[in-house]
This record gives C-alpha cells, sequence and structure tokens, in this order.
C-alpha cells in the first residue's frame, strides 16, 4: 500500500493550511493590539502550522512523487458514488474495454496498440492508480491531462449532446481500475 495522497497534493494542502495560520496569526496579533485576549487565535495559528510541517514532512519522505497535474481540493475529495460491488466492476470493465485499451491497453499497462506513437506513454495504470484518491482519478479521466495525449471524457460531443463518458461510466471505470490494480479483476 503506498501513501495515498501525492506529494504535490500534500504541497497543496499546506499552502491552504499556511493561508489559515498567516490568518489567524493577523486575528491574534489585532485582538493583542486591542488589548483583548488573542491567545485562543494564536493556539489556531500553531496548530495549522505544525499541520503544515506535518503535511510537508510526509511530502518529502513517505508520498509518492506523482507529477500529474495538480486537482483542485474540492474534487480531490470526491468520492465514488457507485457501489464497489462486481456489477460496477463489470460496467466499467465493458467501458473501459470500449475506450481506453488503444492507448491503456487491455491490463492498463500502458501497452495499446497506440501507445507507442504517443509521448509520454501512458504510465502502468495497475501502478499508478493506487497511488491516487478516487477524485483525483475521475477529475484526470473528467477533464484530460494537458500536454498528452490523454483526452477529456467530460466534454459533450456535439452529435448526441451528452458527455461522452456520463458521470457514472466515469465512476464505474475507476471501479474497474482499482479491483484491476487489486489483482481482483482481469
Ligand atoms: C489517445 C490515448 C488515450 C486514451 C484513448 C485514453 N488515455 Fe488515459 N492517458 C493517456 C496518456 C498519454 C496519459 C498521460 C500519461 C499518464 O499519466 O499515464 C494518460 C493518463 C491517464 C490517467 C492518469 C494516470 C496517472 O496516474 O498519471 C488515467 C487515470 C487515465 N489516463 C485513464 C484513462 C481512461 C479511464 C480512459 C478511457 C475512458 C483513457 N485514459 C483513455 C492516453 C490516453
Amino acid at each position: 500500500m503506498t501513501f495515498p495522497i501525492s506529494r504535490q497534493g500534500l504541497e497543496q494542502i499546506a499552502i491552504v493550511l499556511a493561508v489559515g495560520v498567516v490568518l489567524f496569526g493577523l486575528l491574534a496579533l489585532i485582538r493583542w493590539r486591542r488589548g483583548d485576549d488573542w491567545r485562543r487565535f494564536a493556539q489556531s495559528a500553531g496548530f495549522l502550522g505544525a499541520l503544515v510541517a506535518l503535511s510537508l514532512g510526509l511530502a518529502y519522505t513517505v508520498a509518492p512523487n506523482i507529477p500529474t497535474p495538480p486537482v483542485p481540493i474540492l474534487a480531490r475529495l470526491a468520492q465514488n458514488p457507485t457501489p464497489d460491488t462486481p456489477a460496477s466492476v463489470a460496467a466499467g470493465r465493458a467501458v473501459y474495454q470500449a475506450n481506453c485499451v488503444i492507448c491503456h491497453g487491455p491490463q492498463g499497462l500502458g501497452d495499446g496498440p497506440a501507445a507507442f506513437t504517443l509521448q509520454p506513454r501512458p504510465f502502468n495504470l495497475q501502478v499508478h492508480v493506487p497511488q491516487h484518491a478516487p477524485g483525483e482519478l475521475f477529475y484526470w479521466i473528467s477533464e484530460g491531462i494537458p500536454s498528452t495525449a490523454m483526452p477529456a471524457w467530460s466534454v459533450v460531443d456535439p452529435a448526441t449532446g451528452k458527455p461522452k463518458l456520463s458521470d457514472t461510466e466515469r465512476w464505474e471505470i475507476i471501479r474497474f481500475l482499482q479491483a484491476l490494480a487489486a489483482g481482483k479483476a482481469t
């Protein structure tokens, strides 16, 4: 089991926490200058500061270094609404086989027939999928990955007026990819 948040993700979290340190620090300063009780704000700033140190500590020790584009915090926290059942995995597998194999290969190994023409080549999804939060995977599948061949699957197809793949289909693919990486699907 690798650490579930990437170094880049933890760096983003540290930035948000650092903003909190500054805000609480300013509040404490304002209250101190007014002669009010400032300690609670200073404590909050200190607590958030400790979390910044913890995030950065984890970021540069256990967290994997994955330079995929950063994902907005809320998108990262999104949870998979599809149940973790064989039916979801099977549905995801079918959508994956129809749309993704050409680049990612039938087992997600990055060896699809078109993979050899791509720069960068698709990575091994069996290795990479467990390294990411489901929300991150969903974001990349939905929005695509700039400066790679990875398309955005949430874009609306003008011919049908519907997204290329629905939200449910994209989440079911993630169920399949996670089962594949865990050796529970082929
Ligand atoms: C035209 C080729 C192509 C197709 C089709 C394609 N991908 Fe990709 N995909 C790529 C490339 C290239 C990358 C960038 C390298 C990488 O991150 O693996 C990528 C990246 C990804 C990543 C990020 C992996 C990581 O951790 O960096 C995921 C997840 C992914 N693709 C899933 C899918 C799914 C699911 C489908 C089908 C709905 C799909 N891709 C279809 C080429 C493709």
